[in-house]
């Protein structure tokens, strides 16, 4: 199945795979279905014969809940573990995966080939892929897919208008695998079609919004509902009017909700055209700014997607400090298995880590609903690098069951995706996984700086790239200090926290070290908790980051990974290791230009 290759499932493949019919292991169960997508296993009951043809998407009728157990269950028998007990339910009811996917066939932020259904302006498509796809996502868990970037370009905008019986067919692919689909949509699409205005508070524009709506859930009924970005990065939004976002997210809400639609508002929304000598403006501080002061002003039936951080997805970011200041409002987590600033899916980046982080910050109940921008593209091994389908994975695990647990989740797809290992070696890859994060870390962003990354690709080291540009994304390095200050006497961004969390953060005593720079300016003598000054930390990390790659490098060359995945893995880590070499050079010899410190084990630094 080269031309399809779909990572970990495999093993859902018929025939059923020998191991998996020893009468011993294939364990009795039986699934009844229970309300919220969520199942239960009975002991002592007989493999239902459905089982498998349920597991190759032959369901009927809304049962979700015995898809999910039947994966469930084959993927236990498959790792050897005790099938689930008790009653599964996934936390959150919207599980979503955001496509940023053009007509045009190029995905942005894409590093997998093109989209896997659009081409040349318009749908197209293997069927039969596409059912795998919705095979796939259901398998982890996950139950709305957005087709179409959040930038609406020409001509997605006319998706309903022109393309709603393609819209229709593509979700009837998905629907045996409990997998709703969404569009992004154009805020100011009324005016597109020759209307006067996009005023929300215009009744003729929410007629048209209302009249939309109509169309496209007479055509799809179980459409989930619309995303919006607004006001964001040059797209059209309520500002223009002079309108609130929940003025704006509104209008749309009660056009959709009597389809029972949901409408995802994202909460991306800053000042992309700032004047780098502007001292005042802090773009971490936009979301906070912008949503808090509208908690319980949102419809029901809105959701405002948040990204996990403040900037961008960078390698290192505090979490976003308006998932404490929204009670009243129903809240997303938006994430990227897209790696557009961890390495583009060349540098192996494993996220399991960072969101067991980000759960210990942010409690799972603090938010109702989770998104992933997708890092999927119309590659054979879907994902681009082989290891990159292990944050997709990941993703879909910790949306049904958001709790810190990487190693087994790590552990899990490793074992179902390279059953062909040994214990021993699928434990070395798992490691190598795990610890991938952190190495990246270390020879790219020191210490919580962020934005070293090459303009606009965002892919290798530019330590100055974004220094002078609009975005709001400034280190402010000179020859004596580094960093912006967001305390009180800095920009005051830390104040957006609760209080427990802000007094750790305003403290460069107690602030964690990956984030000391992102709340501070400090001097590059400052001497860490660990007595080291602040500029040999920034040396020792990188030249440490790429040691641990050459060592990473050694440890994937020395594993017999079935081909083509290891071909694809070795020829994208030799692409690693030399964009990590001109990191941990470029990045330190930034610094001793600088500043004229040596390091202190006389380590090669260019001059
Ligand atoms: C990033 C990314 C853009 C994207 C934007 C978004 O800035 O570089 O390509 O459009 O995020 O999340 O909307």
């Amino acid at each position: 199945m080269s031309e399809s290759r779909l990572s970990w499932l495999p093993f859902l493949e018929k025939p059923v795979p020998a191991d998996l019919t020893e009468p011993a292991q294939v364990a009795a169960f039986e699934l009844s279905q229970v309300p919220g997508a969520g199942f239960r296993l009975a002991p002592d009951a007989s493999l239902p014969e459905e089982a498998w043809s349920v597991a190759q998407g032959e369901i009927r009728g809304g049962r979700t809940g015995i898809l999910y157990g039947t994966y469930a269950c084959l993927e236990a028998l498959k790792l050897g573990r005790p099938l689930p007990e008790g009653l599964q339910q996934p936390l959150y009811d919207s599980r979503m995966i955001d496509c940023w996917d053009n007509m045009d066939g190029t995905v942005e932020r894409g590093y997998a080939g093109r989209s896997l259904w659009f081409e040349g302006g318009k749908f197209s498509y293997d069927p039969d892929r596409i059912r795998r796809l919705g095979r796939l996502l259901a398998s982890c868990g996950l139950n709305v897919l957005c087709l179409n970037n959040v930038n609406v370009h020409e001509p997605a905008q006319n998706l309903i208008a022109d393309w709603l019986p393609k819209l229709a067919a593509f979700a009837g692919l998905l629907r045996p695998f409990g997998v709703r689909l969404m569009t992004s949509i154009d805020f100011s699409q009324p005016m597109r079609e020759d209307g006067p205005t996009a005023d929300p508070l215009d009744a003729g524009v929410q007629a048209w919004w209302k009249e939309c709506a109509d169309r496209v859930w007479a055509a799809i009924p179980d459409f989930f509902g619309f995303l919006v970005k607004a006001d964001s990065e040059h797209r059209p939004g309520p500002f223009t009017y002079g309108r609130t976002h929940a003025e704006g997210a509104n209008m749309l809400a009660r056009a959709i909700a009597p389809h029972g639609g949901k409408l995802v508002w994202r909460a991306f929304v800053y000042n992309c055209m700032q004047d780098w000598r502007d001292t005042h403006t802090d773009r971490p501080c936009a979301a906070y700014d912008t949503y808090a002061p509208l908690d319980g002003q949102f419809d029901d039936n809105v959701i405002l997607q948040v990204k996990n951080g403040p900037f961008d997805f960078q390698v290192r970011e505090p979490v976003s400090p308006t998932f404490y200041a929204m009670p009243r409002t129903h809240l997303a987590l938006e994430v990227q298995l897209a790696q557009e600033y961890t390495g583009q899916q060349i540098d192996i980046y494993a996220m399991p880590p960072m969101w067991d982080e980000l759960l210990e910050d942010l409690p799972p109940q603090t938010v109702s609903a989770v998104a992933a921008v997708s890092n999927m593209g119309r590659d054979a091994n879907l994902c681009g690098h082989p290891f990159a389908a292990l944050n997709l994975y990941a993703f879909g695990r910790y949306a049904w069951s958001p709790a810190p647990r990487a190693a087994e989740v790590i552990r899990d797809w490793v074992g179902l995706t390279y059953p062909g290992l040994t214990a021993d070696e699928r434990k070395t890859l798992a490691g190598l996984l795990l610890d991938s994060r952190s190495v990246y870390e270390k020879y790219t962003a020191p210490l919580g700086l962020c934005w070293m990354v090459s303009p606009n690709n965002h892919y290798g080291p530019s330590p100055d790239g974004y220094e002078y540009q609009a975005w709001g994304t400034y280190h402010k390095a000179n020859r004596d200090a580094v960093g912006i200050d967001r305390t009180a006497k800095g920009t005051g961004y830390a104040a957006q926290y609760p209080p427990e969390m802000q007094a750790v953060y305003e403290d460069p005593a107690t602030c964690p070290d990956e984030l000391l720079l992102f709340f501070h300016r400090l001097r590059y003598d400052y001497v860490m908790r660990d007595g080291r000054t602040l500029i040999q930390r920034i040396y020792d990390d990188h030249f440490a980051g790429l040691e641990q790659t050459q060592k990473m490098a050694e440890t994937l060359y020395a594993l017999p990974l079935p081909e083509p995945d290891r071909t694809e893995a070795r020829e994208r880590m030799a692409l690693q290791l030399h964009d990590a070499r001109e990191w941990c050079d470029i990045v330190n010899t930034f610094f001793h230009r600088l500043s004229g410190v040596p390091d202190a084990h006389g380590r090669k630094i260019w001059d």
